[in-house]
């Protein structure tokens, strides 16, 4: 779809739309490799330059951040750092917005997607679609053996609740480390369910959601996701 080349431009962070006049005027943008003076040019995003570099993806992209401890997935900035600072200027200027698809708490690092596509964040968060996150688990107490039956059973109950958790699965490394799967992103849930087990999770850390694995990042740093990675995140539940 064609757009006028000051509105995408600003949509992508590159400026305002005053800014982008001059910018425009002195010759740093090109159309099919040819200079363009107007800032009401009627263009596809895929034919424009920007000082010789093609544009930032257009609106549906999607961030794959290894998000790391201590900054908060929020947009308001009294909740503590802001994961949003490690992104490009220009990615904090885009509108739509860039938000988290879902949070992880302060202290939980790893997986967190990033997006303007609010539909994926719907389809992504929604209870009814049964998508699924690993967390790694460290604990302070060894566990008691019976974790793995009771957040498999969907009898679970956590605190101030009015239904149970749904089945989750419980993969047991050693006494006091697993790896849980879960469905639901209810608030501080895994922390939780070891809680209802009278246990204390000491690290938490999000290593896949659905099909999609956190792989090489190093905690901060961030890429953009494939259609086709995308598409692997919303991988559900297979019981
Ligand atoms: N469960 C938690 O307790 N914290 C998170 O950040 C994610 C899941």
């Amino acid at each position: 779809m064609k757009k006028r080349l000051d509105q995408l431009l600003s949509s992508l962070g590159y400026g305002s739309r005053r800014e982008l006049k001059s910018i425009i005027h002195s010759g740093a943008v090109t159309i099919k490799g040819q200079r363009v003076s107007k800032p009401d040019t009627k263009v596809e995003h895929a034919e424009v330059h920007f000082r010789g570099e093609p544009l930032d993806p257009p609106e549906g992209m999607v961030i794959m951040m290894n998000k790391p401890l201590g900054m908060v997935c929020s947009h308001d900035d009294t909740e503590g750092e802001l994961v949003y600072a490690l992104l490009s200027e220009r990615y904090r200027q885009r509108s739509p917005k860039l938000s988290t698809v879902g949070r992880l708490d302060k202290e939980t690092s790893g997986l967190l997607l990033i997006t303007d596509d609010g539909k994926l964040i719907h389809a992504l968060t929604s209870p009814k679609k049964r998508v699924f996150k690993r967390y790694e688990v460290s604990l302070a107490e060894p566990m008691n053996g019976e974790e793995a039956e009771l957040f498999a059973s969907g009898t679970l109950m956590l605190k101030g609740e009015k239904s149970p958790c749904l089945p989750a699965r419980l993969s047991v490394y050693d006494e006091q480390h697993a790896a849980l799967e879960i469905t639901e992103g209810r608030y501080h849930q895994v922390r939780r369910m070891f809680a209802a087990t009278h246990n204390r999770v000491t690290a938490l850390h999000r290593s896949r959601m659905g099909g999609l694995e956190l792989g090489e990042l190093k905690p901060g740093e961030y890429r953009l996701l494939s259609a086709e990675e995308i598409s692997l995140c919303s991988e559900e539940f297979s019981s």
